[in-house]
């Protein structure tokens, strides 16, 4: 039993889990995370497993074979994180299309991130459409509402496509990561790691004539670039994804235009690039 607190202590304690990136529950009982390690792996027979990993993929048909063993898990631990990243691999390569990509996504459970996110947040806008746009990760608003880009950013970014003449039904829009980070903390490379097949195989699948990076962390995940997004942006690399090379490119992402918003200058020079590049490909979802 927990000796109640005061009022003060209570919100002490409250304002200190917040600043410390705590702004949710995921269960009413503590569980001590290294004790797990004693439990005895148990058989999750329901569930199939990953051939080359045994990370549990939730009811997809074909993922596991007759003659494998059983999943063999330990309850309620995550899966190593080699385990997980081979598991993505093998279930984003085996999608067929976004539907089947999807399904895989929101049955993946090899990312702890989505043991705290209300939701998967997949995509938004019109699949097959020429622009494509990924950011890094969803925020608060974009877990209530499963979609990507419909928080304060996402508005600002209708609103910098509504200035090139584009609205979500002429772009798709993802993330590279589709669970909200705990307290919007920044990913860790390891989730980003695990992650990646993902968006590799969505971007692979939607077939954009364009590629465009929202901020540096999509930049450098997705396009190998390390110098500064400052430096970076605006510059039109080749993407190379399968057997298909795209035009991409990087630009600031809406949330720091927010912050900064001195730096829209330097965000419509990008975004007069992209417009060009599009109307090069003879590709508008203008409404000019
Ligand atoms: N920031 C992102 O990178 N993605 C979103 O979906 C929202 C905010």
């Amino acid at each position: 039993m927990v000796a109640a607190l005061s009022p003060d202590a209570l919100e002490a304690l409250l304002v200190f889990y917040r600043d410390a990136g705590i702004d949710c529950a995921v269960g009413d009982i503590a569980v001590d995370r290294f004790a797990e390690s004693d439990v005895q792996p148990v058989r999750r027979s329901a569930d199939q497993v990953s051939a080359a990993s045994g990370v549990v993929i939730r009811g997809q048909e074909g993922v596991g074979s007759p003659q494998r063993p059983a999943a063999i898990t330990a309850v309620g631990a995550p899966p190593a994180p080699e385990a997980a990243l081979s598991a993505a691999r093998e279930a984003a390569s085996s999608a067929q299309d976004l539907d089947a990509l999807l399904r895989l996504v929101e049955s993946f459970d090899g990312c702890a991130l989505k043991a705290t996110a209300s939701r998967t947040v997949f995509e938004d806008g019109t699949r097959g459409a020429p622009i494509m746009f990924v950011g890094e990760a969803p925020g608060r608003e974009e877990d209530l509402e499963g979609k990507p880009f419909v928080g304060r950013s996402g508005q600002l970014l209708d609103r910098m496509m509504g200035a090139i003449g584009l609205d979500r039904s002429g772009a798709y829009i993802a993330n590279v990561i589709p669970w909200r980070p705990p307290g919007n903390r920044t990913p860790t490379p390891q989730e980003i790691a695990i992650c990646l097949p993902f968006i590799t195989r969505q971007i692979e699948l939607a077939q954009p004539k364009l590629l465009v990076c929202l901020g540096s962390p999509a930049m450098q995940t997705l396009l190998g670039i390390k110098d500064g997004i400052m430096r970076a942006r605006g510059r039109v690399v080749t993407y190379r994804v399968g057997a298909r090379e795209i035009p991409a490119l990087a630009t600031l992402h809406p949330a720091y235009l927010l912050r900064s918003p001195i730096a829209k200058r330097q965000a419509w020079r990008d975004f007069l690039t992209i417009r060009s590049i599009l109307d090069d490909h003879g590709t508008g979802g203008t409404k000019r």
